[in-house]
């Protein structure tokens, strides 16, 4: 757990400042950035990834490589927003080494900093991208290609689990899929619907798609 008291940092500024001086694990020793997260600090909707890659690490930005770039294709084109109207972070904010899967301890540590994020921009969806983030967000061990597309209701939010798009560079079905539920996306921002506070759940209420 970061020591730092999150609970008085009231800006995501301030919070960035903190994020960046983060020395809590092991991957400070072989980041060259942190990677904090971006966009539209307002925005109803927050992208969350698994872990900034070689190109993140080296530009101290989310989703900057071919996956970011299909990323803002489908959003743009499925969606109809740009990046700068969405905000989008990962889980971890520092790469693991050749881009290894997340350690159940660094998830740990970084993610106080994911949820003063979530709680300082207060979306209304967050978009899960991936097993990962999908995992970390909802602590459960659950397969994306079970639950992707449907929306959960927790802490009055939607969760709504999609594939990462690195997936979809190469396998055109899961770039369908994922087209598919960028359309659903876009419907549940439209809807004028925020799920109930008083309805949390901890990601276990389901809007009835299972
Ligand atoms: N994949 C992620 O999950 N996050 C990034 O920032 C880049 C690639």
């Amino acid at each position: 757990m970061p020591e730092e008291d999150l609970s008085q940092i009231n800006s995501l500024a301030a919070l960035e400042q903190v994020v960046k001086t983060c020395s809590h694990c092991p991957l400070r020793q072989t980041r060259t950035h942190v990677v904090f997260g971006i966009g539209n600090p307002h925005s109803d909707l927050v992208f969350i990834g698994e872990a900034p890659g070689f190109h993140e690490d080296r530009k101290g930005e989310p989703f900057v490589g071919a996956a970011g770039r299909l990323l803002d294709e489908l959003l743009i084109t499925v969606v109809g927003l740009a990046r700068k109207d969405i905000y989008i972070a990962n889980v971890l904010k520092c790469r693991p080494p050749n881009n290894r899967d997340p350690q159940p301890d660094e998830i740990e540590h970084c993610r106080p900093f994911l949820d003063k994020q979530i709680e300082l921009i207060d979306p209304k969806v967050i978009c899960t991208l991936g097993n990962h983030a999908t995992r970390a967000v909802l602590n459960q061990n659950i397969n994306i290609s079970r639950i992707h597309g449907r929306p959960i209701q927790s802490g009055g939010r939607w969760i709504f689990p999609t594939y990462h798009p690195a997936a979809a560079l190469y396998t055109g079905a899961i770039k369908q899929l994922l087209i598919e539920d960028f359309k659903k996306l876009g419907e549940l921002l439209a809807e004028d619907t925020a799920p109930q506070k008083s309805a949390d759940s901890a990601g276990t209420e389901q809007m009835g798609l299972f």
